[in-house]
């Protein structure tokens, strides 16, 4: 099993012939070096409405004729673009056949803003991910901020790889992000969400020595780059 990082907060997680992709933003992001076209996939998890989220997902889903899975506002509004969707909200969990797909709390927002119309759709509440397949639980915490109830999920949930941003302004920086992967007790932490703007900018690597200094596992992944699981 294999997981491709694909930039920003992306990532596709590939099981044998299934794949799952979480959170596709490619066309918005001039750091990947994946086009939608080229990702086949068999479903899509959306963690929130933001645009650097959702970007591609509806494009994907059309041609891999794939649903996508989001809280039932988000489906709704995917839905509208003509894409099959499947709503589910927070401490749920869904079986999607090849893996299992628990919705995990996160705080942040969600609307959609639409500028021509001076107009916000309200977009559900944001959310993370345990996803479990073949045995090997993979957390994608979302956009977050720290939350102490990160050590809860921690404790009830044996966390073998955990994506969590650091990027800071909008999420997570670099220090509640070294506390949330010590609550996540994840055995491998990936820093997502940092560089694909200048306000996001961070050392991941840093990061990581840092990580790695206090006990746990970190690995930086570039847009495109894989890990095996
Ligand atoms: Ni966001
Ligand atoms: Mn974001």
């Amino acid at each position: 099993m294999e997981i491709i990082y694909h930039g920003h907060s992306s990532i596709q997680i590939i099981a044998g012939d299934k794949s799952l992709v979480i959170d596709p933003f490619l066309r918005g992001n001039e750091l990947a070096v994946t086009k939608p076209e080229e990702i086949k996939t068999d479903v899509i998890l959306l963690t929130h409405a933001h645009a650097d989220h959702i970007m591609d997902a509806d494009l994907i889903a059309k041609i891999n004729d794939a649903p996508v899975v989001a809280n039932p506002e988000l489906a709704a509004y995917m839905s509208w673009k003509g894409v099959k969707t499947k709503g589910m909200n927070i401490g749920g969990t869904i079986d999607l056949g090849f893996a299992q797909a628990k919705m995990i709390q996160a705080f942040h927002s969600s609307g959609i803003v639409l500028e021509e119309e001076q107009r916000i759709l309200y977009g559900g509440m944001p959310a993370g991910y345990i996803v479990k397949i073949n045995g090997v639980n993979i957390l994608h915490a979302g956009d977050t901020a720290l939350f102490s109830d990160m050590k809860m999920i921690g404790e009830r949930h044996a966390i073998d790889v955990a994506f969590i941003p650091i990027g800071d302004h909008y999420t997570m920086g670099v220090e509640d992000a070294l506390q949330a992967a010590e609550w996540f007790k994840a055995k491998v932490v990936v820093p997502v969400h940092y560089n694909t703007f200048p306000v996001i900018r961070q050392e991941a690597e840093s990061f990581v020595e840092r990580l790695q200094a206090s006990g746990q596992q970190g690995l930086v992944l570039k847009p495109g780059e894989k890990m095996s699981v």
